[in-house]
């Protein structure tokens, strides 16, 4: 039986609206990943009072943000660069944000582009690039049609319109992870969703609330592959994550004929709660395309892993958001996959993975990124021998325990 770490996804969202929410938040099970941390450090910095209790619970005094003293550091993480944003145009004062080597080359034209019509006013490098200078303004809600499917954007734009007058509408072109809209229902927003559009009312007055963050699926993912793939393995992961918008995951791993079963769900705070019970399987191949590949984007370098030792492999397409995550995941899987001897036919916005390979001892480079790192520490476990995984420390970006995780079940 293993546990995880709180979800990215939703501590990034909760940490930020408890800091703009009057009053006093806690957040229990708040993510250890750096890249939480980077919001944390943050909201500090925009002078927000944040505290840990006694229990490990993130307290967060929250209310007017002040004018921080140097540029913000998002670290590696586009979530707090791209999130932030949003609240950040509102300000009345002038804010730089900007991270890490990986960060700088991440675009944020698409987060600039609606900011700007909602009446902002961004600077960037060539445009796109952080770091950001960002302007506080008066801002006007818009009727937004995302052009790439982002939950990131998605939750600015939201973000922005909390202050914004007049009502905000975004619409996207295929549904993505809902943690923005939920999150915002239970700090006291007025918010509706329909039929992939959502409507943000103005003039909401966010409240502190007592909060929960469900287990990270997509840490959860690295450990339904590596208990897929091993010879005989039964296993329990607590208190995940299941969240319909995320869950597409467990639906596509037993369309390859994955025998996992989700136990004991509950609801917390809006968002679905639930043990998960995993065994070893036989599975057959998969394609994932349009909108499936948008609701599996975290998970798919560990799944590309799974279909070479699957029986008829893995199809991606529609995936060219995997070029410019925290590295160009497409590249690094093709990468490492040679390193270990797989074979990987790549295409500018996808992959074709034949099944039934075997695994070589390999040194593999993680490019710094913290999902390829973990993937392929699930795939060293496969191989005929040890292999050495350069920058294995990127997996503290979303999973600092994730080696000791992985030694508990590996024994
Ligand atoms: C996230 C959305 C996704 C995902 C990222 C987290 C979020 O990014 O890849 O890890 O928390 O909203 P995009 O919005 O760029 O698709």
């Amino acid at each position: 039986m293993i546990s995880l770490p709180g979800d990215k996804s939703i501590s990034h969202r909760y940490a930020m609206l408890a800091g703009v929410a009057q009053g006093r938040s806690t957040i229990a099970n708040y993510s250890t990943g750096a890249d939480c941390q980077s919001t944390l450090g943050c909201m500090a910095a925009l002078g927000v009072q944040i505290e840990r209790d006694d229990e490990g619970r993130v307290v967060i005094q929250g209310g007017a943000l002040s004018e921080p003293r140097e540029m913000l550091d998002a670290g590696n993480s586009g979530s707090t660069i791209r999130m932030l944003s949003g609240i950040l145009v509102a300000q009345p004062f002038t804010t730089q944000i900007g991270g890490d080597a990986s960060l700088s080359r991440r675009p944020m034209a698409r987060i600039i582009k609606p900011l700007s019509e909602m009446g902002a006013a961004i600077e960037a490098r060539e445009g796109t690039y952080p770091p950001l200078k960002i302007c506080g303004r008066a801002l006007h809600g818009i009727d937004y049609t995302l052009p790439v499917a982002s939950a990131q954007v998605k939750s600015c734009i939201l973000f922005a319109g909390l202050f914004a007058q007049g009502d905000t509408v975004v619409r996207e072109p295929v549904r993505t992870r809902d943690h923005t809209e939920i999150a915002l229902r239970e700090f006291g927003a007025d918010i509706a969703s329909e039929k992939r559009v959502i409507t943000l009312r103005a003039g909401a007055r966010l409240s502190g609330r007592e909060l929960y963050v469900p287990g990270d699926l997509s840490s959860a993912c690295f450990f339904l592959v590596a208990a897929l793939m091993a010879q005989e393995a039964d296993l329990v992961i607590q208190g995940v994550g299941l969240n319909p918008t995320r869950s597409a995951l467990l639906d596509f791993l037993i369309s390859m004929g994955a025998s996992i079963k989700a136990l004991d769900l509950q609801q917390v705070g809006g968002e679905l709660i639930g043990n998960l019970r995993v065994r070893t399987s036989r599975l057959a191949g998969g394609v994932i395309e349009g909108a499936m590949t948008a609701a599996l984007i975290d998970e798919i370098p560990a799944l590309a892993v799974l279909g070479a030792a699957s029986r008829d492999g893995l199809v991606v397409r529609d995936a060219a958001e995997l070029r410019v995550k925290e590295s160009d995941r497409i590249a690094a899987i093709e990468a490492n996959f040679e390193q270990m001897g797989l074979k990987i036919e790549t295409q500018p916005d996808g992959f074709r993975v034949p099944g039934g390979q075997a695994f070589h001892a390999a040194e593999i480079d993680s490019g710094g990124d913290h999902r390829i790192a973990m993937a392929f520490a699930v795939a060293a476990l496969a191989a005929d021998g040890p292999s050495a995984i350069e920058g294995a420390e990127s997996a503290g970006v979303s999973f600092p325990e994730f080696f000791d995780t992985l030694r508990q079940i590996a024994k």
